[in-house]
């Protein structure tokens, strides 16, 4: 069987921008598998907290992605046999992933982890290179993103109902932070890819955005049956 075939679709964007909510949304409608991409940075992330690790030690943050023992199933992420879900989502843990994300080596210390994930009958990604890097020959290629100021509220509330206390003004200096370092870094930067779709989620509520996802994908079906 060649891989290639298995069809992919990839939802790259900045942070908070709702691609993980409308990626695994998609991937539910098709029956796809789900890869969030960003989990995999951020179980290198609380992986290195727990360690104790100089986040500058780069070998010692590449053996942690290398050997990451992890396990995604039944909406849980594990980690050396514990459930990780929500640890993983702290704001600490995702400041963190973006710094060591930033060095090559870890990167690529993730990639073919990252290719295993597709499988049939299909995957639905999302990330910040999944599109330009992992699946450069993805069916669909979507960059995601919605103003700075409506990202902070849709985290604020996200972490609000994960019962993890949060204050607006932060989580949007957080977000222009971030935003800044994965657009300016230069391996794998945070970036439209040429033959990405645009979909700025602002003002679209969920399903609208997840609709747009999904008649795109249907149209590229259609084509490539005709
Ligand atoms: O939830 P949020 O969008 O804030 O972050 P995430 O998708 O969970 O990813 C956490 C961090 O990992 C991001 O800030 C990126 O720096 C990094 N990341 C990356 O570099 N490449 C990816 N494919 C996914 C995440």
């Amino acid at each position: 069987m060649n891989i290639h075939t298995i069809p992919v679709i990839t939802i790259d964007g900045p942070s908070a921008s709702g691609k993980g909510t409308i990626a695994q949304l998609v991937a539910r409608k098709l029956g796809f598998h789900y890869l969030d991409s960003g989990a995999l940075y951020r179980l290198v992330a609380l992986r290195t907290l727990q360690s104790c690790i100089d986040i500058d030690n780069i070998a010692q943050l590449t053996d942690i992605a290398r050997k990451l023992n992890t396990v995604f199933k039944d909406n849980q992420i594990y980690l050396d046999g514990k459930i990780v879900t929500d640890d993983i989502r702290s704001e600490q843990c995702g400041n963190l992933a973006s710094k060591l994300a930033a060095h090559s080596q870890v990167r690529a210390a993730l990639i073919e982890r990252q290719r295993a994930f597709r499988q049939l009958p299909g995957l639905v990604t999302d990330g910040r290179d999944m599109g330009s890097v992992i699946f450069p020959d993805a069916n669909l290629k979507i960059f995601l993103t919605a103003s700075a100021e409506i990202r902070a509220q849709r985290r604020h509330n996200q972490l609000i109902e994960k019962g993890i206390s949060a204050n607006i003004a932060d989580l949007l200096q957080d977000i222009i932070e971030r935003d800044e370092r994965d657009s300016n870094r230069s391996i794998a930067p945070l970036q439209q890819c040429t033959d990405a779709r645009l979909l700025d989620t602002s003002s679209l509520t969920i399903s609208q955005a997840q609709d747009s996802v999904l008649t795109w994908y249907n149209e590229i079906c259609a084509k490539t049956s005709a």
